[in-house]
């Protein structure tokens, strides 16, 4: 089959890790029989520096017309003092946007073979950790009204969360989905104790499963209880919906649990197949063109986009066993090395997986 990707490599480290993901998809065509044909376009600081927007016309058009898209990373130290609409970070909200990718799939896994390097207590993560955080992306107080103003007490600045139904009962269905195939226990993240978003948040994911998916168990876990559970015991938890902001803050703390930020994917989907792919870590400026970046996370996304996008679950799992045998052989990047391995770079990580494939 042939498949045309688009390569928004990004920032810092971006254009690094894009290419160890592009050479283990090329050892899949390879095996398997697919055609992947690539297509590079800018986003975030290298599109400012190129034509003065972090998301320029021609990057969406490029999107529009692949099967899927594979991202690096955006930003960097150089971009920081820019104006918001002409920061790096804008091109990654108005691509989600640009495309309808709705639903943010983040699963933090601890890799058995990389348990010591979770920062929690042994104890808590021996047997394995997966949280899967189903994270809202295109609406609440990221894309809600916001202003600035002067009044009596001075200069002030205000953002607003706003959720209507059907947002969250399309967020509900695919976190849903999601718990069928697996426990069948959903979570569901909120602060209805005070905002009234949350509020028709909770009625709404409540009344939407008894209504489509009676067989799931809902459990509601307020945002700040939440983000004390999951390092009190992260075990205890499969899949998670929550809204854009509260997606954002706990993804980041449950990836920080499996100690290996360099090595989670994610996906960002919306009704139709084409869905954009990319590891959850930055653009690591300051590792950026020196070949120490691990390069793993944005290999997993592009696993993610075969069996995601391509309906490629064989091919998906492929690779996620070239990834855990590149490990059980002890090869490790900078990020995860540990006494006794053996640590390489970026394109030498890559190249091993590549050959596992
Ligand atoms: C993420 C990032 C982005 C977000 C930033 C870079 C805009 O933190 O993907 O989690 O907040 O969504
Ligand atoms: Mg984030």
């Amino acid at each position: 089959m042939k498949f045309n990707i688009a390569v928004l490599d990004g920032d810092g480290i971006g254009p690094e890790i894009c290419a160890g993901a592009i050479e283990v998809l090329d050892a899949v065509g390879r095996k398997y029989g697919h055609d992947f044909i690539f297509k590079h376009y800018p986003i975030g600081g290298c599109a400012i520096d190129e034509c003065g927007d972090p998301l320029p016309e021609r990057t969406i058009e490029g999107c529009m017309a692949s099967d899927s898209v594979l991202l690096g990373a955006v930003g960097g130290y150089k971009w920081d003092d820019m104006p918001v609409d002409k920061r790096p970070e804008k091109g990654l909200l108005r691509i989600r946007k640009a495309l309808g990718l709705y639903s943010n799939i983040r699963p933090a896994k601890l890799w058995k073979a990389l348990a010591k390097a979770s920062p929690l207590k042994y104890e808590l993560v021996k047997d394995g950790v997966e949280i899967i955080i189903v994270r809202e992306l295109t609406g609440g107080i990221y894309f809600g009204e916001r202003g600035r103003g002067t009044g009596n007490g001075g200069e002030y600045a205000w953002d607003t969360e706003k959720y209507s139904v059907a947002e969250i009962e399309r967020i509900t269905r695919i976190a849903c989905e999601l718990a069928t195939k697996r426990s069948g226990k959903l979570v569901s993240v909120d602060k209805a104790n005070v905002l009234e978003s949350s509020r028709l948040w909770r009625r709404t994911v409540h009344e939407y499963c008894a209504r489509n998916y009676p067989q799931i168990t809902v459990e509601d876990v307020l945002v700040d209880n939440m983000a004390m559970q999951i390092v009190k015991n992260p075990a205890q938890f499969d899949v998670v919906v929550t809204s854009n902001i509260f997606g954002d803050i706990l993804s980041d703390e449950a990836a920080q649990v499996t100690g290996s930020i360099g090595m989670l994917a994610s996906s960002s989907l919306g009704d139709g197949k084409r869905g954009l792919y990319e590891p959850i870590h930055g653009s690591a400026p300051d590792i950026a063109g020196q070949d120490r970046a691990n390069p793993v996370a944005t290999v997993l996304a592009a696993a993610m986009m075969l069996r995601d996008s391509f309906d490629l679950p064989r091919e998906y799992a492929a690779i996620e066993t070239a990834v855990q045998r590149t490990l059980d052989d002890g090869w490790r990047t900078a990020d995860i090395m540990e006494e006794g391995k053996r640590e390489v770079g970026c394109k030498k990580m890559a190249a091993l997986i590549a050959e596992r494939v």
